[in-house]
């Protein structure tokens, strides 16, 4: 990932965190369906790109330490402000291509709607590595249509995030400043469609588990099975 866009990205988070909004979204309605994906054993968790951090407090809850890493100083500063009652949560600002990954540290690591800003031909060897052997990689991330089907389901997603944005999110007003931030981020996004993913995947990890979800996004479970002995 060049230079340049990385400061790209941390500047239009480090926006977007200014305008934090509570509420239902495309990524935390996923939230329990993530959670049980998690191994039943799971002391050390790491988040990649903890934003501001309404998944990693629902991690806290139940595992010993969680590591919630951002590259967006705002978003660890935002998340900070929300998590005062944890104690057991390590906050990081930074690159996570850049990071020093601790060789079978974590029982899970998580990643939601952030792999699309990253090479994962680069980052997946690393979390690979990082994972303890039984420990799971879940990733959620957003989804490009492919196909007929994509079409139809959204013939079911689009009515029905309607209902979800007007019966959830009713009190909630976007500033125009919050909107604005949000327009200028998705302005340059690119996503993965499914056949994309299920190759790039299980290419590096093997078998995983691939799944479309309907408010257009992907999740991969993928549980590493390495011995313990074969890690140095
Ligand atoms: C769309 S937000 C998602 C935040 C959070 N996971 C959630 O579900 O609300 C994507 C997050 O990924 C972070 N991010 C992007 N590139 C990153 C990188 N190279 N290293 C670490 N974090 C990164 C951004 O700063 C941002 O907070």
């Amino acid at each position: 990932m060049n230079e340049s866009l990385t400061q790209k990205i941390r500047n239009n988070f480090d926006q977007i965190a200014l305008h934090d909004e509570q509420g239902w979204n495309h990524n935390n309605h996923y939230h329990h369906f993530l959670l049980k994906q998690l191994p039943k054993k799971c002391n050390t968790v790491l988040d990649i790109g903890c934003g501001t951090g309404e998944f990693y407090r629902l991690l806290a809850k139940g595992v010993n330490q969680v590591i919630a890493l951002d590259l967006s100083p705002n978003m660890i500063k935002v998340a900070k402000e929300h998590s005062t009652q944890y104690t057991n949560i390590d906050f990081q600002v930074a690159d996570v291509l850049q990071w020093d990954f601790p060789v079978a540290q974590f029982d899970a690591i998580v990643s939601i709607a952030t792999v699309h800003h990253l090479s994962l031909e680069n980052l997946l060897p690393n979390l690979k590595v990082a994972l303890k052997p039984g420990g799971r990689l879940v990733i959620l991330d957003l989804l490009q249509n492919e196909n007929m089907q994509d079409i139809f389901s959204d013939f079911v997603a689009v009515p029905l995030n309607w209902l979800f944005e007007i019966s959830r999110n009713k009190h909630i007003q976007s500033t125009p400043e919050a909107a604005a931030a949000m327009k200028e981020h998705i302005r340059t996004d690119k996503y993965l469609t499914l056949s994309q993913a299920r190759r790039i995947y299980t290419s590096t990890l093997g078998k995983a588990q691939v799944r479309k979800h309907l408010f257009w996004r992907y999740s991969i479970v993928w549980e590493n099975s390495v011995a313990a002995s074969q890690i140095n």
